[in-house]
């Protein structure tokens, strides 16, 4: 078997609404520049397969989520930009991933909002298990987030063994 076989992402993936770019749905990296707004284009063209940011730690996150899920192709998140104040939406996302939800609640956020009101808990699972999380929380430099870009494709575990994940965020 193909160690690094590919898979095909949800038709018209990614499908939501967003501020983000897009490159080949075959990478296995996404990168979130959190309340940063940087060069998309740039992470783009060093491989990532969809960059953009994310402001809030409720809709953002499931946009974010659902993103990830329904391509299972990608394997690393990479967190990056400026921490958003008050949301705190890139230390919840590395709670999401690190431990889950309990009553809807992001367990160990410390933001205003971090409620998952739209992604079930097989999502939030499936979010845990599908990739691996790297914190580069603060970091806004473009070369440094791009070697990690290149750092994580040499070590592309090849596509999740599971079909696209679809839920259903506004
Ligand atoms: C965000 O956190 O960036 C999102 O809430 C914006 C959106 O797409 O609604």
């Amino acid at each position: 078997e193909d160690e690094n076989a590919k898979t095909a992402a949800a038709a018209g993936w990614p499908m939501l609404k967003g501020e983000y770019k897009t490159g080949s749905p075959d990478s296995c990296v996404a990168v979130v520049t959190c309340g940063s707004h940087l060069d998309d284009e740039a992470l783009i063209e060093a491989g990532a397969g969809i960059s953009g940011s994310c402001k809030t730690e409720n809709l953002g996150i499931e946009k974010l989520v659902s993103h990830i899920i329904s391509n299972p192709n990608i394997r690393f998140l990479i967190v990056a930009g400026a921490e958003v104040k008050g949301h705190i939406t890139g230390e919840a996302i590395l709670m999401l991933h690190q431990n889950g939800i309990s009553k809807n609640r992001i367990v160990g956020a410390k933001g205003a909002i971090p409620y998952i009101e739209n992604l079930s808990e097989e999502a939030v699972k499936r979010f845990m298990e599908q990739i691996e999380c790297i914190d580069m929380i603060n970091v806004e430099d473009i070369g440094e987030i791009s070697a990690k870009i290149k750092e994580c494709i040499a070590n592309d575990p090849g596509a999740f063994p599971a079909e696209p994940m679809i839920q259903d965020v506004k």
